[in-house]
């Protein structure tokens, strides 16, 4: 039988829409399935690097522990053996409680009469002492961290080179034990430089012959980096208290290797 013309395209344009239209609810649903297994992907990997970081976190914290527990029972029992350095972060809570040496420059109180008695003894001595920096929040050192690595940056330094100089100096911030209240900075107030030479300062050496005496430590002796992580600084004191300072200072060793943690 002969088919009219007219009905025969008919019959091919309904087949051929059918089959594009087949084809469109296919390829719908292929992609619906695509965007629902993306989705799925995605949910999976949040929950991955969620799962990741609490784990890291547990790390972290198990590592502080193990490092806590290798610490001497002394360093863990006296608040004047607190040890902080880039290894050891100061708990962010840690908040000593202030008292004024001189204006701008506080300490933790319960210092406050060993270090007036040094800088008293030391001008006593005909020595002129100028303090640089004493308690400084975890915030001011972030600040003197920025300021620092800005220096190298300015002087050539690639973000990366000046951030490793850096940290050679200045501790990272909430590891520096100038959040302790147990730290100074002392210069002689005829050289105030913070380089090497101020070991040849008369102020300096009097300090480093008779901090002890007062708990106190030059924390950051030369030849001693690899252990402090800090380049040599003959400026920077920290109270330890009046026993541990003296066979601190007696053996030439650093606090860390006192604590048994270096
Ligand atoms: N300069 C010492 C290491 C500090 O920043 O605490
Ligand atoms: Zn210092």
């Amino acid at each position: 039988m002969k088919m009219n013309r007219k009905v025969k395209k008919a019959l091919i344009f309904g087949a051929v829409m059918g089959a594009a239209v087949g084809i469109l609810i296919t390829f719908a649903a292929a992609n619906k399935a695509v965007d629902q297994k993306a989705a799925v992907m995605a949910k999976t990997e949040s929950k991955l690097k969620k799962e990741n970081k609490a784990l890291e976190e547990k790390i972290k914290q198990q590592k502080t522990i193990e490092a806590a527990a290798n610490l001497s029972k002394e360093g863990a029992d006296n608040w004047e053996l607190i040890l902080v350095n880039n290894q050891y972060p100061l708990d962010a809570k840690y908040k000593p409680e202030l008292k004024e040496i001189s204006e701008g420059y506080s300490v933790d109180a319960r210092i406050l009469e060993d270090t007036k008695k040094m800088l008293s003894d030391a001008e006593g001595a005909g020595l002129k002492m100028h303090l640089v920096s004493a308690y400084r929040s975890p915030e001011d050192q972030k600040e003197v961290f920025n300021t620092t690595m800005q220096d190298w940056i300015n002087q050539g330094d690639t973000y990366l080179d000046a951030y490793n100089e850096t940290k050679k100096s200045v501790a990272l911030p909430g590891h520096s034990e100038h959040a302790t209240g147990l730290a100074l900075d002392i210069v002689s107030e005829e050289y105030q430089d913070l380089d090497d030479k101020q070991a040849d300062t008369e102020e300096s050496k009097w300090l480093a012959e008779n901090c002890y005496k007062y708990g106190f430590i030059l924390r950051y002796p030369t030849d001693k980096s690899d252990i402090t992580g800090i380049v040599y600084e003959p400026w920077h004191y920290r109270y330890v208290g009046k026993d541990a300072a003296k066979k601190i200072m007696d053996k030439g060793i650093t606090l860390e290797e006192y604590l048994g943690a270096a």
